[in-house]
């Protein structure tokens, strides 16, 4: 059961969104998902109370740090294919991801400088943590909320400040789509969002689907160069 978690320690970064998306992308695809919502002010909590929910998406509320194992049991009990973590934005929120064993830490960034600095510093939290633990954990950055018209210029220098600290980006970004804020505000998946208009739907489930398939793939990548 793989776990993955969704940490910065920058607020509004694209956490909850990208977790939401990855959960749903992967219920799609059969998998039964759990979700441990540790930021208290439940935003995953409000959506899973919003009509649509899909029955095998689930949310479990940890709004303090001694919540997560409690919540993770909880999510455990349902015998879920992923158990995605979605964490608060503050350097102490951020830090809710050391209370379980990760496969993926991904940190959302919109590409800008200011945004660039705090995916470093969580990618700094996550490699720390790896070293006192004795183990890594994969990282990737995850660019969000990227403009459909977006500036090369400003996407190269948030990438190459990235990659001088040896800091690497999931392959597809997520782009900025009014379909993605929606889904907090109607509940259930992107297929239920009939006030979007449909050209800007089917481009949003695009992306979202895409997203997801890296996802997988780095997961399936991960795997192959850890077997013997
Ligand atoms: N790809 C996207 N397209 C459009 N809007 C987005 C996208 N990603 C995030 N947003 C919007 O940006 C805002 C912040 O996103 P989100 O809540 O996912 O960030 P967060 O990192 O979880 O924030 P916090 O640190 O407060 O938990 C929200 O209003 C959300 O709807
Ligand atoms: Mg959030």
């Amino acid at each position: 059961m793989p776990n993955i978690a969704f940490v910065s320690p920058k607020g509004g970064a694209g956490k909850t969104t990208a977790a939401l998306l990855l959960a749903l992308g992967l219920n799609a695809r059969g998998g039964r998902v759990a979700m441990i919502d540790s930021d208290p002010n439940k935003p995953l909590v409000h959506w899973a109370n919003l009509p649509g929910r899909p029955p095998r998406v689930t949310v479990h509320p940890a709004p303090t740090a001694e919540d997560i194992r409690d919540a993770l049991r909880e999510a455990q009990r349902l015998d879920p294919d992923w158990i995605i973590l979605d964490t608060e934005g503050s350097v102490r929120g951020a830090m809710a991801f050391t209370a379980l064993r990760l496969d993926l830490v991904l940190t959302p960034l919109a590409a800008s400088q200011l945004e660039a600095l705090q995916a470093i510093k969580a990618a700094e939290m996550v490699r720390q943590f790896g070293k006192r633990a004795g183990r890594t954990t994969l990282h990737r950055c995850l660019l969000t909320r990227v403009p459909a018209a977006v500036r090369p210029k400003a996407l190269r220098l948030v990438v190459d400040e990235l990659r001088a600290s040896e800091i690497q980006l999931l392959d597809t970004p997520l782009i900025e789509k009014e379909a993605f804020r929606q889904l907090f505000m109607v509940g259930g998946g992107l297929e239920g969002l009939a006030e979007v208009g449909q050209s800007g739907l089917a481009a949003a489930q695009a992306n979202a689907a895409a997203y997801v398939a890296a996802v997988l793939a780095l997961l399936d990548q991960a795997k192959t160069s850890e077997a013997p």
